[in-house]
């Protein structure tokens, strides 16, 4: 359930990549907010900047004005190291397109690593790795490494890894770009349930409106800016998702 709280507000962010020949203006004086419990879709031409949201949602990258506030308070320190680090750490689960798994750990080691970072005892981690990898269907997978499971398996591992330590904002760019339909619905499914699970937020970054249509809302970017958005509340139309992300592939020439 989306709770009426604002985890995080984005308040007039831009982003100017600068450089000797030219300057691009990826983001323009972008404004949302990020609800409790909400999944919430981006869509866009590419090029639109929602990798560069990402990036500086998730500290990797400093915004060139605006601030973001994380449940009211604002964070603008957390662009600076070591509190980049720190921020990333108690408040971001991110999830890639190629899983980001490092190949030379197991299942179980993968999914252990952000409790170390976070010094859990080992008690706690052995408790807490075992309840996930039930969880994500991975048991029989355990000590296996990444190179030996399946697209799908490989990013239920990392969709637990992002979230074992139960942060309050979950990032994922493109999700289930390297996955098939049925491993992307398989996915999408886990994500949702364990959203509900841990009332976390999930802001997510899709060319495709299936995955949209598993989201309570979207934004539509173009040229740095959002243009466009809709409400689906979990159970969004595909159709009317797909017309409205045509309207602005359609503006991409303009
Ligand atoms: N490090 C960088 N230096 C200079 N320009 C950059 C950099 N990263 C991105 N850009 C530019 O900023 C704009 C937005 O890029 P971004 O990667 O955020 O787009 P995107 O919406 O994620 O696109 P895609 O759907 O193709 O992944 C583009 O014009 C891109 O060329
Ligand atoms: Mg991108």
């Amino acid at each position: 359930m989306v709770n009426s709280q604002i985890v995080l507000s984005v308040e007039k962010i831009s982003k100017i990549y600068e450089s000797a020949e030219s300057n691009v203006h990826a983001l323009k004086n972008i404004c949302f907010q990020l609800r409790k419990g909400e999944m919430l879709a981006i869509m866009g031409t590419s090029g639109s900047g929602k990798s560069t949201l990402l990036n500086i949602l998730g500290a990797l990258d400093q915004p060139s004005s605006g601030k973001i506030k994380l449940n009211g308070i604002d964070s603008n320190d957390i662009f600076d190291e070591p509190r980049a680090t720190d921020y990333r750490r108690e408040n971001i689960g991110f999830i890639f397109q190629n899983f980001n798994l490092l190949k030379d750990l197991s299942v179980a080691e993968n999914i252990t690593l952000p409790l170390i970072l976070q010094k859990y005892n080992s008690k706690e981690i052995e408790q807490k790795v075992n309840e996930m990898i039930e969880l994500m269907g991975l048991t029989k997978w355990k000590n296996h490494r990444p190179v030996e499971l399946s697209g799908g398996q490989q990013q239920r591992v990392a969709i637990g890894r992002a979230i074992i330590t139960t942060p309050p904002i979950i990032l994922a760019d493109e999700l289930t770009g390297n996955l098939d339909f049925n491993t992307s619905t398989e996915v999408l499914k886990v994500l949702v349930d364990m959203k509900k699970q841990f009332t976390q937020s999930i802001l997510l970054v899709t060319h495709d409106p299936l995955v949209a249509t598993y989201a309570d809302r979207v934004l539509f970017f173009h040229d740095g800016q959002i243009i466009d958005e809709y409400h689906c509340s979990g159970t969004g139309d595909i159709e009317e998702i797909m017309g409205k992300f045509q309207n602005i592939l359609g503006k991409k020439s303009v």
